[in-house]
């Protein structure tokens, strides 16, 4: 993770020390640098140079206006999964002609605002979504462009809850119930069929089902040509996964070379465009949750280092059993190191952050929690009455607040006591 280095005994992000950003602005805080968003996302574009590729950043891994603005201003789409989502992409400046609508369960409003906004493409993923769709799209004298999320029955490798791809699971449509809906959609009077879309899960470290699944994708391509159905578009959805710890995930350019030399050699594959939905590998080494050490404490024979992050703040340890690199910002290069749990203040035993950690640590010091870029500040929530984190994004030596602390008083706005 070269954005964020030691220098001098203390960790920066770019040229900001941690201190420093923790003096200005609190902790916890969530830091990003905008030389590793653009960076990774500059992996992809230059493996995919002088082709016909869009890729689409998948907005929940990290929703923040600042990220969306830097990426739409580096030329990426946006995968969505919400009209919320939409709205932050247009009010971010993004191009909703470079917008895919992904996502089981779309209500009809936002399908509605999808098709005002004039998005390039609805990923609908049953034949009752297809349905639905055509009625919105003739109320509105539109013609919908979508392609289906094939569900390609391929095991990701990877934790139960982020699979997506397989059978049993309730995305797409089953690998064998593809042609059908496909012979429905393109009946369909509003629906315009312009691809195939497939996405098998998140943080996938090797190539073999990323290709597994393009060619049960590219097998069904030839099945529909049969059937005098052309398709435009191919739409490999995300997943590539990232280094947290020992990981040796493929490269970007590993990845898309391998895809693209397998669709070169498929006769209808060749002339498709080919999009991904890529969320993590673009932002989530690109950012770390900076937090102080509150309280030091021994139970038994475990010691915890009590921080002011929370399973409220950084959810993935507590959901998947994560594992986050934890980096002293200026380490105690002469103490004692002992074997530390890193938790939060809430109420609940999953509320840890690391676990069994050698570190020499003392009260009051700041911890970075690595590799945090992506479903970090995006799935937090507001348990305990604890305001979410505010964010920061560091450009070379300037740190710039993205979103603000929230208050308590914004917590309960919304809400009214009883006459
Ligand atoms: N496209 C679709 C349809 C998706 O469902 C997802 C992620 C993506 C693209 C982006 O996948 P990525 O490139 O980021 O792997 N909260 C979990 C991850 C959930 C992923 C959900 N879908 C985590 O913290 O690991």
């Amino acid at each position: 993770m070269d954005a964020f280095q030691y220098r001098q005994g203390t960790l920066l992000a770019e040229g900001v020390a941690l201190t420093e950003i923790a003096q200005r602005f609190g902790t916890p805080t969530y830091v990003y640098s905008r030389r590793a968003i653009v960076d990774a996302f500059g992996e992809f574009r230059r493996a995919a140079a002088g082709r016909d590729v869009l890729v689409c950043y998948a907005l929940k891994a990290n929703s923040n206006l600042a990220v969306i603005d830097l990426l739409a201003r580096e030329g990426a789409g946006f995968d969505i999964v919400s009209g919320g989502e939409l709205q932050r992409v247009l009010a971010a400046g993004g191009d909703p002609a470079k917008v895919v609508f992904s996502g089981v369960g779309k209500t009809e409003a936002e399908m509605r605002m999808a098709l005002q906004a004039g998005v390039r493409c609805f990923n609908v993923e049953s034949e009752s979504e297809l349905a639905r769709l055509d009625r919105v799209a003739g109320s509105m004298g539109r013609h919908a462009p979508v392609s289906l999320r094939v569900n390609p029955d391929v095991d990701p490798g990877t934790h139960p809850y982020i699979s997506t791809g397989l059978r049993e699971s309730k995305f797409g449509i089953a690998h064998d119930a593809a042609l059908a809906a496909y012979r429905t959609a393109s009946r369909l009077p509003h629906i315009e069929v312009t691809g195939i879309d497939c996405h098998i899960g998140s943080q996938i470290t090797s190539l073999a089902p990323f290709l597994a699944a393009l060619d049960k994708v590219l097998e069904l391509i030839d099945a529909l040509h049969a059937e005098g159905i052309a398709l435009r578009h191919i739409d490999l959805g995300g997943g590539l996964g990232i280094r947290y710890d020992e990981e040796q995930p493929p490269s970007r350019g590993a990845l898309l070379a391998a895809v693209f030399e397998r669709i070169d050699r498929h006769a209808r594959g060749k002339s498709c465009a080919i999009l991904f939905e890529f969320g993590r590998s673009i932002v989530g080494n690109a950012g770390l949750l900076l937090t102080r050490v509150e309280c030091l404490k021994r139970n038994g024979e475990r010691r915890f280092a009590v921080v002011d992050a929370a399973m409220n703040d950084l959810m993935r340890p507590a959901l998947y059993e994560a594992w986050h690199p934890v980096w002293p910002v200026q380490p105690r290069e002469a103490d004692a190191q002992h074997s530390w749990d890193i938790v939060g203040p809430v109420c609940e035993s999953g509320d840890w952050l690391a676990r069994e950690r050698r570190l020499a640590l003392a009260e009051g010091d700041l911890l970075a929690i690595g590799s945090a870029g992506a479903y970090g500040m995006a799935m937090a929530s507001n348990y305990n009455t604890r305001p979410r984190a505010a964010e920061v994004m560091v450009d070379g030596g300037q740190a710039y607040l993205v979103r603000e602390r929230e208050t308590v008083e914004s917590l309960y706005a919304l809400e009214r006591r009883l006459p």
